[in-house]
Order: structure tokens, then C-alpha cells, then sequence
């Protein structure tokens, strides 16, 4: 039996297991409480490889919310997170410090559309060629689909590029070892600031590296995740080797862009409007151009703002009359757009407003 989530209202998890990966990141597996297994013989959670949960914890009685990558797979009794410490990171920390097995946290359901199931690899001469491509953090999705074509036995053939500062800050090291070792259709090629101690090279990644490493490049289809910087430069990378970028899907957890101040100045007059949110009683004066979810947070409202990027549909609401502009309708249907829906994080203000969260 499948998990039940609960529309965009959050559920209670409670964390079963949390181990060290490496020397800065640990992996946490959640489970439904001991109340809903004992109602229920197995539960198992359902979710597209490659998507990520939004999890909850209240920090200095502020609920915080963030939005992490799954690493487990469909159809098992847990959901695992990878967390990564990460410098001022209130939440990965807090998860990685405070939180103990038995502790509970709230939890969105699984989303996003970096995953192989909306984008599966595309057949080219009659074969389905996957490269998984990933760096530091950015592992944790890409080996999700990685377990999962493999669990599966799915008819793809698979090359897990992966750049790490060593063996020793390489998340999951043993268990791809161990997949290269055992599975004929799994290729791992790790790239390494400092491989001493191992058999892998050592070097950065670029065009040269990627054809040397990735020979049959371009019959594949790419699933790239890791930190901003690389994500582009892999990007520009392929591009400028004439990949056809049709069949190359990332994952971003980047902002996308709002207004900013400059481009506001050129927009809009500095401009007081009022955001109204009548089933709290709450009605705000804001700044023409000012995003919609720090508004309505500034205001003390319930709103949930996880991934601040247009991505995890948590701050979705509705705006039943005004305007606002969005940069991202990303999870939101036709449907929801046509009724007013946004997000809260990629939408900024343009006249004044009645909205309704939750
Ligand atoms: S906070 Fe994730 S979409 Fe707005």
C-alpha cells in the first residue's frame, strides 16, 4: 500500500535511521509514524527518481522549511535524504546536528521535474544510453535514478560521472564501487581534485575530460546536478560540443530570477500596494515589485517557503483579484494557473492585491 500525502498540507514522518556518508554530509531515512504502520501492515512511498521532499522543522519556534533530494527508491518503506553541511545552513544543519532517531519532522509530498520518469532517456541506434552526471551534494539524484533503473532492470545503459574533491568527500563511494563491480549495464567514472590512494583520475571537469571520459557523449542523454557554477560551466560545456540539448535535463535549486531593484526602477513607479489575505484578517501595505512570499511572511501569515526558487510549489496560493508578475509557474497545472494560482517565492507585486494561502 502506498504512502497517503496529503495534498500541500505537510505530514508527520518520524526519522528511523541516520548515518555518516562522509566527513560532511549524513544520510537520514524517515518513515510514517509507529501510529499509521500499526493501522496499516507496509507502507511503501511512491515517487519519479530524481525528485526531492520538503521537510519542516521548527527552529527557534519558526517552522523552517527546505527542499532535499530523495536518494532512496520507489517502492521501499523509508525515504532517505543525503544532507550536506552546509556553512549558515539552518536547516541542513539542524538535521545533521539535532535531529535523532525518533524525532519526528512535517514533510511536503515528493516533486519535481528533474526526473526519469517525465524525461526518460531517449533511444538513439536503438539504444537507451543514460549519463548521470553530478558533483559534490548534487550526487543524491542522479544515484536515486541510478538504484532505480537498476532495481528495475531497466533496458538503459548507464555512465555515473561524478567530480569530488577526493575518495574520502565522495558520497556514496563504496556502494558505486560496488555497482560498477557488479552490474554490467552501470559505468562509473569518478573525477577527482585529489585521487591519490585510488584508481581514478584526478582533474576538473571540461570539454576534453568529458570526451575522454564519455566517449559515446553524444548518443547519450544527460542528468546533470550540483552546485550552480558547474551545472553551467557542464552546460556550456556540452553546448559548445554540439550536444543536442534536447536531450539534457538538470535539476536547479538556484532562484530563479525576480525583479531586481534596477530593473524595478525601470518599471514601475516606487509604488505602496496592499496585500490582502482576508481569511487571516490580515491586510499588508508592500512595495510595488516586492516578492509575494517575503510580503505575506513579513505579515506573520502560514505561508511555506522551502525552496525560495520556483521549484517545490510550496508557497503555492491564490491570488483572487490584482496582479503579480511570475517568473516560475513550475508544479502548478493549467488548471491552477487559470484559477489565479502562483508561487509566492517567483511572483512579484503589481497592484494591489486579495490572496488566499493554504
Ligand atoms: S518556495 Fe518552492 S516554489 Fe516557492
Amino acid at each position: 500500500m502506498y504512502f497517503e500525502w496529503q495534498g500541500a498540507h505537510p505530514v508527520q514522518l518520524r526519522c528511523i535511521d541516520k548515518y555518516v556518508e562522509t566527513p560532511d554530509t549524513m544520510s537520514i531515512k524517515l518513515a510514517p509514524l509507529e501510529s499509521q504502520l500499526a493501522a496499516l501492515d507496509s507502507i511503501q512511498f511512491d515517487f519519479k527518481p530524481g525528485q526531492f521532499i520538503t521537510v519542516g522543522v521548527e527552529i527557534e519556534q519558526k517552522m523552517e522549511y527546505r527542499a532535499y533530494s530523495l536518494s532512496s527508491i520507489a517502492g521501499e518503506s523509508h525515504l532517505q535524504l543525503t544532507i550536506k553541511r552546509v556553512e549558515g545552513g539552518k536547516v541542513s544543519n539542524y538535521l545533521l546536528d539535532t535531529l535523532q532517531v525518533g524525532d519526528s519532522l512535517l514533510a511536503l509530498p515528493p516533486s519535481g521535474e528533474f526526473n526519469t520518469i517525465d524525461h526518460p532517456p531517449v533511444r538513439i541506434n536503438d539504444n537507451k544510453k543514460a549519463l548521470l552526471l553530478s558533483a559534490g551534494c548534487g550526487i543524491t539524484p542522479v544515484y536515486a535514478m541510478a538504484k532505480q533503473w537498476l532495481a528495475n532492470g531497466a533496458d538503459v545503459d548507464v555512465q555515473f560521472l561524478h567530480v569530488a574533491k577526493s575518495a574520502q568527500q565522495t558520497i556514496y563511494f563504496d556502494a558505486l564501487e560496488s555497482m560498477a563491480a557488479t552490474e554490467k549495464q552501470f559505468t562509473l567514472s569518478l573525477l577527482l581534485k585529489d585521487a591519490s590512494g585510488t584508481t581514478h583520475p584526478q582533474g576538473r571537469l571540461d570539454k576534453e575530460w568529458l570526451l575522454q571520459l564519455v566517449p559515446d557523449l553524444m548518443q547519450r542523454t544527460v542528468y546533470l546536478c550540483g552546485p550552480s557554477q558547474f551545472m553551467q560551466d557542464t552546460h556550456d560545456n556540452l553546448q559548445a560540443l554540439g550536444f543536442d540539448m534536447n536531450n539534457f535535463f538538470q535539476e536547479s535549486f538556484t532562484p530563479v530570477s525576480s525583479t531586481t531593484e534596477s530593473e524595478r526602477d525601470d518599471q514601475v513607479e516606487d509604488k505602496a500596494v496592499s496585500v490582502a489575505v482576508e481569511a487571516f484578517g490580515k491586510e499588508v501595505v508592500a512595495q510595488q515589485g516586492a516578492v509575494l512570499a517575503d510580503t505575506l511572511e513579513a505579515a506573520g501569515l502560514p505561508l511555506i517557503v522551502a525552496c525560495r526558487s520556483g521549484i517545490c510549489g510550496s508557497c503555492k496560493c491564490k491570488v483572487t483579484s490584482g496582479s503579480v508578475r511570475s517568473t516560475s509557474l513550475e508544479t502548478l497545472s493549467a488548471e491552477e494557473i487559470e484559477q489565479g494560482y502562483v508561487l509566492a517565492c517567483s511572483s512579484t507585486i503589481e497592484s494591489d492585491l486579495a490572496v488566499q494561502i493554504g
